[in-house]
């Protein structure tokens, strides 16, 4: 990445706001304390909180089992229910309070209060029961945006029915091998989503996925959202409203063991398949649930606003069931954030009363970009926090956010963690936290961090830099990877004998003991936020005919942070001029049918042959430097076709 010298330069620190300390729930003293309690015991420390945070339906007695390491439980003989957590227990007390505020990219606007959400809830769940549905089987939602996205997540967890969220942006063939590997048995969609002045035609997606496999599908739900006409099959959908339409307003929750699967989220890795990352149900909803209010800060007058996707995990977390577990107001906006115009976002958080507001670097630059004049026409005067999460944030778009959008005055929670992680890992605890640009901080409570070196061996000191790994369980951790528990050992344990989680992140830790996240160290690619793995992008671009042989980079990127850069082979001639300009724009179309618009790449080079090792691997090092326009300083001597240096340039 190209900031990382910038970050090792940055010695900015900026100290809580004394305003903020005097009503944070965490000052330092507090934060120090509950530290200095988890590190003395840390599975009692969780289980203290989850026996006071959390409603239980049978209390667990027992804490951590690591009889099956790396496979932990935790709770395990606890039964409780998600959404049970998220909206039953505020009934007496917020029953009336907004759950949900939600404004349409066209404007329209609606507020779900805590009795209404559970109500919806309920019937869907009903519905759902009614078509079969039952404890244990996969849904796969494929939505857009909308409270309703969250309605059929709650539905799920109410009857313990796995939730398998499919970003809207994904294809159709994308959808299909992720309903396929999780043999759902039913997926709920809507008829589109709105987008940018568009219309995102997910039941049209939904219809191609079932034409080409998912045998394991019965039923599709489908949502009314953008009314325009669509395909129906009678003996297969069901329109949402007349599936709930008969459906009482109450239903008891599922009570499910602590263990119970909650949700499968699909992501990245390095290898072509994407893996099914497995949650667990009580685990899962304590890190949720506490990282809410010690990174968040979160109080009943707060209106929260998350601006990731339910189809990540950063949505399922910090929009679904953090937020609601805690009885908070969120805010969901479905669209763009610059339709009609760059000023969406903060309009929408004056009209709103954001007063936390949470989004991606990505955006933060993109929104900078657009110039200062937008936010300044907008009174933000409500917002008291900011945070960041996806990627690393750069000093310079740090310190905008913090100078525009934070007045100089609120803090940012800069938040490491992952699909696996379940909940924030690392990060500034805000009134107690002093922070520095482009630095996570450290640990939250209860997570113990290590930089370790390629053999394991922590890397004592200051100004440490290595591999990040996780020395000991936490409850949000993931649980396997859905059908291939040997993969989940191989991905996550075993280059260090399962001494330790390898989050697969290099780092860097300070004198203070901050730490500073490098980027990734596999082949994964983070784009605007989003993981890639490079594998998937080249199996894709391979499953076209005229390709033969196809490796795919990062190139650093302004305001993606990356973007994809493919090298390609083809069956026959390489093709020149007018020719390639074609087949550019047609493997661009092709990646978008087959992964999603996102994993496009931004540039494709043709070459007769991929630069390989003598033991025939590609180079990728050598692409790296060759996609960043720098010198190669590598020893191209033994390459077959040493004049394939010049093609891979594009000067040749
Ligand atoms: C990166 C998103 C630096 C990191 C919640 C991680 C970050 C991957 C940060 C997980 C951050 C996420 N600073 N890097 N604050 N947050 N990352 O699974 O490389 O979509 O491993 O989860 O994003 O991406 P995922």
């Amino acid at each position: 990445m190209s900031n990382i010298s910038s970050v090792l330069e940055e010695k900015r620190l900026f100290p809580p706001a004394a305003d903020f300390v005097g009503n944070a729930r965490l000052d330092a003293d507090s934060l120090a304390e509950l530290k200095a309690a988890a590190q003395k015991d840390p599975s009692g420390f969780w289980a203290g909180l989850a026996r006071r945070e959390l409603a239980w339906q049978t209390p667990f007695t027992q804490v951590l089992d690591d009889s099956r390491a790396p496979n932990y439980a935790w709770f395990a003989d606890g039964r409780t229910n998600a959404s049970a957590n998220c909206l039953d227990r505020h009934l007496g007390e917020r029953g009336d309070k907004v759950a949900i505020r939600f404004e349409g990219e066209q404007g329209d606007t609606r507020n779900w209060t805590y009795r209404e959400l559970h109500a919806e809830v309920c019937r869907l769940a009903n519905g759902l029961k009614s078509l079969g549905v039952t404890k244990g089987d996969r849904v796969v939602i494929y939505m857009p945006h909308t409270p309703e996205a969250v309605i059929a997540m709650q539905a799920c967890a109410r009857i313990g029915a796995l939730h398998s969220i499919v970003f809207g942006g994904f294809s159709a063939g994308a959808l299909r091998d992720r309903i396929d590997d999780a043999s759902a048995r039913l997926v709920i969609t809507a008829d589109g989503g709105w987008r940018g002045g568009n219309i995102i035609e997910l039941k049209k997606a939904v219809d191609e996925a079932l034409s080409s496999g998912c045998k394991s599908i019965e039923k599709v739900v489908v949502f009314r959202r953008s009314g325009h006409e669509v395909a129906f099959d009678d003996s297969r959908d069901v329109w949402w409203h007349e599936l709930v339409a008969t459906q009482a307003t109450a239903c008891d929750p599922e009570w499910v063991e602590a263990e119970h699967p909650l949700f499968l989220l699909y992501t990245s890795g390095s290898t072509g398949k994407p893996k099914g990352i497995q949650h667990s149900t009580g685990g899962y909803l304590l890190g949720a649930h506490m990282t809410m209010q010690w990174v968040f800060d979160i109080r009943d007058d707060d209106v929260f606003w998350c601006t990731a996707d339910v189809g990540w995990i950063t949505g399922h977390t910090y929009v679904c069931y953090g937020p609601l577990s805690n009885g908070a107001t969120i805010l969901i906006y479905e669209g763009a954030p610059t339709v009609p115009d760059a000023g969406r976002f903060w309009k929408i958080c004056q009209d709103q009363g954001v007063t936390i507001f949470y989004t991606a670097p990505t955006a933060i630059r993109a929104l900078m970009k657009l110039g200062e004049q937008w936010p300044a026409k907008y009174d933000l005067s409500k917002l008291r926090l900011l945070g960041s999460v996806g990627e690393p944030i750069n000093p310079e778009a740090w310190m905008w956010y913090h100078r525009v959008i934070g007045r100089e005055k609120l803090p940012i929670v800069d938040t490491w963690w992952q699909t696996e992680t379940g909940a924030v890992m690392m990060s500034p605890v805000p009134g107690a936290t002093a922070t520095k640009p482009g630095s996570c901080t450290q640990p939250l409570p209860g997570i113990f961090a290590e930089v370790v070196d390629e053999a394991g061996e922590r890397v004592q000191g200051t100004e440490a830099g290595g591999y990040l790994v996780i020395t000991q369980p936490w409850p949000s951790m993931l649980r396997t990877i859905w059908g291939d528990n040997e993969r989940y050992i191989q991905t996550y344990w075993a280059q260090f004998k399962n001494r330790y989680y390898v989050a697969g992140d290099s780092t860097h830790r300070d004198a203070d003991g901050y730490y500073w996240i490098m980027g990734r160290v596999d082949d994964v690619l983070n784009v605007s936020g989003h993981r890639l793995g490079t594998m998937e992008i080249e199996s894709a671009l391979v499953s076209h005919a005229r390709v033969a042989e196809a490796a795919v980079v990062g190139r650093p990127h302004e305001v993606k942070g990356e973007s994809v850069f493919a090298f390609v082979t083809c069956n026959g001639e390489r093709p020149q001029g007018d020719e390639a300009e074609a087949l550019i724009k047609e493997l661009r179309a092709h990646v978008g049918k087959e992964i999603g618009a996102l994993a496009k790449p931004d540039e494709i080079r043709f070459a007769d042959n991929l630069p390989k090792t003598r033991s025939g691997k590609i180079m990728r090092r050598l692409l790296r430097s060759v996609a960043k326009g720098e010198q190669i300083t590598q020893d191209v001597s033994t390459l077959e076709n040493p004049g394939i240096v010049a093609q891979l340039q594009g000067k040749a």
